[in-house]
């Protein structure tokens, strides 16, 4: 995979940030903890020239991508440096803010899609006890300008085509996921991305949101109380396909859990009621999948 990626150099100078700049970005701009900004400085200092130069090769494939779709197929960043995936990610904030100028997208929404790295931080200490992240390529969608947060959901410039589909993203922090919520989310969509991108969409009839997710598996309608909101979110889209038969552990542990994927069943916590429904499930042998879906806009009333 690395082998994919533009060498050193290849497409712009890789401006590594310092260890100053990495707190500062990190702080000021996406909402990180100061426990995680002052580890993501010292392990700056901890990298080696192999680690050095597979950063600047991260920032090249950014670089070479900027107002590209969905996210890069990064390599997995090696156990040593959980970090390494963020100093190019950092370095490639001005280009993103260059690029949401260029398209006049208010600094407000660069700040706000950068908040997701401060949360991710966040989880990857809840998930390892230490600072990661563990899913750096996922950011490559936020700082090349294919994805953004407006409201409640993320949405993110994907499918093929010169109409690409956008998907439609979930973050953990930002409060319940009410029907109102995930309205205004997308009559913003509805509104942004042709007036944003006036090249792939000429107006909102020209925008198709789909959604691939464990939220989306009908199945837990059976399972979750009736104030739940998530079988109301999943009652939006229309199904496609039947899911994946290898299940979705990964996602159930990392997002309903948040435990690291060999936690064992009999440890998962049950502090809630969704986790005590999906853990009734698991128990019950309920095969719980993810599901892609389409989003039907008149059943938000659009
Ligand atoms: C999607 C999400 C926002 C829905 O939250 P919500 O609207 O509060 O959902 P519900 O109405 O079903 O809440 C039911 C219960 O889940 C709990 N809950 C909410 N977010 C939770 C989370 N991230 N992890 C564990 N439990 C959560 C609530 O506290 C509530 O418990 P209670 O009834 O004991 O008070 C939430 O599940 C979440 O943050 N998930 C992580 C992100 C994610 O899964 N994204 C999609 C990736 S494909």
């Amino acid at each position: 995979m690395t082998q994919e990626l533009p060498p050193p150099g290849a497409v712009k100078p890789y401006p590594e940030p310092d260890a100053a700049a990495v707190r500062e970005l990190l702080l000021d701009w996406c909402g990180a903890e100061p426990e995680d900004a002052e580890d993501a400085a010292a392990a700056l200092a901890a990298l080696d020239g192999p680690a050095r130069e597979a950063a600047d090769r991260l920032y090249q494939s950014i670089a070479a991508d900027m107002g590209g779709r969905k996210w890069l197929p990064w390599p997995k960043p090696p156990g040593a440096f959980p970090l390494l995936g963020l100093y190019p990610l950092l370095a490639a904030v001005p280009d993103m803010l260059a690029f949401h100028e260029g398209r006049g997208v208010d600094e407000d929404l660069s700040r706000r899609v950068l908040a997701d790295v401060g949360e991710k931080l966040r989880l990857n200490r809840r998930l390892h006890g230490r600072a990661g992240l563990d899913v750096a390529n996922w950011f490559t969608g936020h700082v090349r300008g294919a994805l953004y947060q407006l409201g409640r959901l993320q949405f993110c410039v994907e499918g093929p085509g010169p109409e690409p589909t956008v998907g439609v993203h979930i973050r953990g922090e930002g409060g319940p996921l009410t029907l109102d919520a995930v309205r205004d989310s997308v009559e913003w969509a509805l509104e942004f991305f042709p007036t944003v991108f006036p090249e792939r969409y000429a107006g909102p009839e020209d925008l198709v949101f789909t959604c691939e997710s464990w939220l989306l598996d009908p199945q837990l309608r059976d399972w979750l109380p009736e104030r739940s909101n998530i079988p109301g979110f999943g009652a939006l889209f229309d199904l496609q396909g039947p899911g994946g038969p290898a299940g979705n552990r990964a996602d159930l542990w990392r997002f309903v859990f948040a435990r690291a994927e060999d936690a064992k069943v009999a440890d998962l916590p049950e502090d809630n009621s969704l986790q005590r429904a999906v853990l009734a499930g698991i128990r019950a042998e309920v095969p719980w999948r993810n599901r892609l879906g389409r989003l039907n806009l008149a059943r938000l009333g659009f």
